[in-house]
């Protein structure tokens, strides 16, 4: 976009554009946002302008159209030379915007999801396009099946190095779980693990979640998915009293032993300000005991009700028996994941990654836009 005009305000400008658009810039925005090397460090995208310091009524001196409209130029008082304004970088703020525009997801059920569209090859997903690739699928679907991966936890956190780094738990980095159940002392029959999110008593519960299949000798033990922005779609659909209740309607999740005593409450759909939902957070194992006043507590239950009966709904769900050497790698924020119950050997690796450091990846493979 370029700039085919500008006019001058008291305390702001508008700014036209070729396309026959208008935006306004408030001087101070403009002033705050200079980035000549006096007021911006490019090479750290630090601010060294000392904001507070700015008159709250500063204005130009000086404003001029250079390059056919591709930059503007303006020379302010507190400045010796003009600063120019490429015209791409006003027009990426052209109404107030979030930091990061996270494109739609691909909400699916039992219907409309395959392994095929989800799966990706370990040598292919270790690649600069491969990384990319498997990134798509989870900012798409929510989760990626890696094949063919060498049955070592190396394997994990060359994926995880991959994206960010392995978070550090009460449960270490980089973990291995094994059941046995001729080692066991009983018939030690591992049991189902109902699909939930991990760490609700995290108060920033890990973005990505790790699972590397190492031995499989066993009977049962399918892997299971669920889409938590689906179901809380479709709860939408049908009950929108519910939903806006469950996005405000606290509940506490608690890790209580080893020595630590972990809580953390949040909704169980959680919004940004501009009311997305932005996570899921749903663990019924590790739901502490809270008393809400009514009618919250009661509609805490028919949530609970709701929810849970759809992720342990087989038309919801993605069941996938994962043979040694797959590894699902899932976005914690929106999938839910579970296992089947099983008798035998099963081996399994993982690790965590901070939802930090996976938004950071999404950005610097161009698949969410962000501005700097
Ligand atoms: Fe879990």
């Amino acid at each position: 976009m370029t700039i085919s005009a500008f006019q001058l305000g008291s305390d702001s400008m508008q700014i036209k554009w070729h396309s026959g658009q208008a935006s306004i810039f408030s001087y101070f925005w403009l002033r705050d946002n200079a980035r000549d090397p006096v007021s911006f460090d490019s090479q750290s995208h630090q601010r060294e302008l000392f904001t507070a310091m700015v008159p709250a009524d500063i204005s130009p001196e000086q404003v001029k159209l250079k390059e056919d409209g591709q930059c503007i130029c303006i020379k302010w008082p507190d400045l010796e030379n003009f600063v120019d304004y490429d015209s791409g970088f006003l027009a990426a703020y052209l109404k107030p915007i979030d930091e990061i525009d996270v494109p739609a997801p691909t909400l699916w059920d039992a219907h409309n999801i395959t392994s095929d569209l989800v799966s990706i090859e370990f040598d292919q997903a270790l690649t600069r396009s491969g990384t990319s690739e498997a990134l798509k699928k989870l900012a798409d679907y929510g989760f990626v099946l890696v094949k063919h991966c060498p049955c070592e936890q190396a394997s994990v956190a060359k994926f995880a190095n991959n994206i960010g780094y392995i978070r550090e738990t009460i449960f270490g980095g980089l973990w291995e779980f094994e059941a046995n159940e001729t080692m066991a002392d009983s018939a030690y029959t591992p049991k189902e693990l109902r699909p939930h999110t991990d760490s609700t008593y995290s108060l920033d519960a890990p973005g990505l979640q790790i699972l590397l299949c190492m031995e499989y000798d066993a009977t049962g033990g399918e892997s299971v998915m669920v889409d938590g922005f689906r179901v809380a779609h479709q709860l939408q659909q049908d009950d929108p009293v519910l939903y806006a209740a469950l996005g405000q309607i606290e509940v506490t999740g608690i890790y209580k032993g080893d020595g630590s005593n972990l809580q953390a409450r949040r909704p169980i759909l959680r919004h940004d300000h501009e009311g997305r939902l932005i996570q899921v957070t749903f663990n019924n194992y590790d739901r502490a005991t809270i008393r809400l006043a009514e009618p919250q507590m009661t509609q805490l239950y028919s949530g609970i009700r709701y929810l849970d009966s759809r992720f342990n709904s087989a038309n919801y769900q993605w069941r996938y028996q994962l043979k040694p050497g797959e590894m699902i790698v899932f976005d914690n924020w929106r999938v839910l994941h579970g296992r089947g119950a099983f008798q035998g050997k099963r081996k399994m690796a993982g690790a965590y990654i901070n939802r930090e450091d996976y938004l950071s990846s999404l950005k610097t493979h161009n698949i969410v836009k962000y501005h700097a």
